[in-house]
């Protein structure tokens, strides 16, 4: 990669360090639901994504390599809980959750795409970001796809903290 992590200004130094913290908590994400989790159907869909996001931290790290969180222990927990909370409700508390935050990544991963595009900065950061959002919509879709029936108030009430949680954690990761 001929880029130069040092050239990238405060505030994409501030996003990559919120990128690979959100990276960091996918992995754990995934790797919470198959700790609590024996239904096949949900293992099956949350290995293939834990292998796409170990890829995505992988390749933030690589855009990105120093100045990380230094929170990432936080980052690990929280991810571990907001897969292996929703994996002891069952099936549709995991899909859920992972339309939620997929849902949010997106968005996050948008916000960067579009003020890089404005600034005409970095199209090789750029194009990786967009990928990646690209593989965040297709989770999304992927547990949307998978849904049966409504979803009980707690589990409505618990996508909502994680939706909340996840704007806190990007907050709390662009600064520490
Ligand atoms: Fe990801
Ligand atoms: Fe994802």
């Amino acid at each position: 990669m001929r880029i130069d992590p040092q050239t990238y200004p405060d505030w994409l130094q501030a996003d990559l360090r919120s990128d690979h913290a959100g990276e960091t908590g996918a992995v754990w994400i995934y790797k919470g639901i198959l700790a609590v989790s024996r239904d096949p159907d949900v293992r099956r869909f949350a290995s293939d994504h834990l292998e796409t996001e170990q890829t995505h931290l992988a390749g933030v790290i690589e855009i990105f390599p120093s100045g990380h969180s230094r929170l990432i222990p936080l980052w690990r927990i929280m991810g571990f809980l907001t897969g292996a909370i929703p994996a002891l409700l069952g099936q549709n508390a995991v899909f859920r959750t992972i339309q939620a935050v997929e849902s949010f990544v997106d968005r996050h991963y948008q916000e960067q795409i579009d003020r890089l595009d404005r600034e005409a900065l970095f199209p090789e950061v750029r194009d990786r970001l967009e990928r990646y959002r690209q593989e965040e919509v297709h989770h999304r879709d992927d547990a949307a796809d998978r849904l049966a029936g409504r979803s009980s108030v707690l589990i409505r009430g618990w996508c909502a903290l994680v939706s909340f949680g996840s704007a806190n954690a990007v907050r709390l990761a662009k600064v520490f």
